[in-house]
């Protein structure tokens, strides 16, 4: 066996990791009165589907590997060893069910190499396809040869290039300056023998965002939109001088089914995360143009909450959820949900972008 370097004292990138899952599991985190805007869709119901339950196949190709369902545990922690713990549980759920799994920001790696085991879960992931993870205010300033061997060093499938400015201004330690990402990008897609995904974290990716990203030469987003978990919302309980803030951004930001409507026919590979808590949101996210759907905090609850058993059949509830939905609409293949008839509502609708008015593609 290896022996792993002890991580003793914590820098306070990985203390402010920490102090991020305890509120998680403590706290409300989420969107107060945003919804993701899925109660806005509905699949139009097949009666006579055809069909047999276990004919349905939610197989998908993802960056260049098959996964058996189209789901990623979405990057969450990393950095101490309680935060390896959930690394590599988590992966072993995601290894065994056929899904993708992302490890949270590598800022605490670069800070501290000796932390780098605490994010290696190539050993319990070897087959399913893993995500680095680093946020755009590193990546300006980073080289590229640094970002190349934060990817290597977990030998992941992608790096997942994070933004996340309403959580940054929340922070009193915060970034406050954000020029240069878009070059950034640019700099990465170039230089990486790995796809890039432009990850939101809870705020969702507009048509414009979208366009710019793919001008730099990105292919995949993680739309991640609001709905769901609310950075603002934790940072605001973590720093008390920030509540006023926290109070009015807790909710800012484009609903995820919205974010996906913005930017499902620019022929980028979309993941739908933010808020995707039931196999039915997947299900409705695929319909809207996503290719795969992600979640972190109801994984990391139900994991915390019931170990590594937990985790397991909460992903295994989202596979069976999709499933009935799939028959439910005649989809025996998710090539088939895809061109799902959906009825999307008045409020999701006003997302829909109209040609001639400076967003079309
Ligand atoms: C505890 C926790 C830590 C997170 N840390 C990261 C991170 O390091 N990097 C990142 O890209 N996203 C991070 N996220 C954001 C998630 O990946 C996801 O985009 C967001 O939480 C929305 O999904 P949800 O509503 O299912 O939680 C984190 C989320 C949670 C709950």
């Amino acid at each position: 066996m290896s022996r792993r370097p002890a991580v003793s004292s914590l820098d306070r990138v990985a203390e402010r990791k920490q102090a991020h899952l305890d509120l998680c599991l403590r706290e409300d985190v989420e969107a107060a009165t945003k919804t993701t805007l899925f109660e806005d869709v509905d699949l139009v119901h097949d009666a006579l589907p055809d069909l047999s339950l276990d004919e349905i196949d939610t197989s998908v190709r993802w960056l260049g590997k098959r996964l058996r369902a189209p789901l990623v545990i979405t990057g969450m922690t990393g950095g101490t060893r309680a935060a390896f713990r959930v690394n590599r549980d988590l992966a072993r759920v995601a290894e065994e069910a056929g899904i993708a799994f992302g490890v949270g920001s590598q800022r605490a790696m670069h800070s501290r190499p000796e932390s780098e085991w605490t994010y290696r879960v190539r050993e319990h992931a070897p087959k399913t396809i893993v995500l680095a993870n680093i946020g755009i205010a590193q990546a300006r300033t980073l080289s590229l040869d640094t970002v190349k061997s934060l990817v290597d060093a977990l030998s992941a499938d992608a790096l997942c290039v994070h933004l996340n400015v309403a959580q940054e201004i929340l922070q009193p330690e915060g970034d406050r300056s954000f020029t240069g990402g878009t070059e950034a990008f640019r700099r990465l897609v170039r230089g990486l023998d790995v796809p890039v995904v432009a990850k939101e974290t809870g705020c969702g990716i507009s048509r414009k965002v979208a366009q710019r990203l793919r001008a730099a030469g990105v292919r995949n987003l993680d739309v991640s939109g609001a709905g769901g978990t609310s950075w603002v919302r934790i940072e605001a309980l973590r720093a008390p001088g920030a509540a006023r803030l926290g109070e009015i951004y807790r909710d800012w930001g484009i609903p995820t089914a919205a974010s996906l409507l913005q930017t499902r026919d620019l022929g980028l590979e979309i993941v739908a995360s933010g808020g995707i808590r039931t196999g039915l949101d997947v299900a409705k996210a695929l319909a809207l143009g996503a290719r795969v759907a992600g979640a972190a905090l109801p994984v990391y609850q139900a994991y915390r909450e019931h170990g590594i058993e937990g985790a397991r059949r909460f992903i295994d509830a989202l596979v069976a959820e999709l499933k009935a939905a799939m028959l439910l609409t005649g989809s025996r293949k998710l090539r088939d949900l895809a061109r799902a008839e959906t009825v999307i509502g008045t409020r999701l609708a006003r997302w829909q972008p109209r040609r001639g008015r400076g967003v079309a593609s």
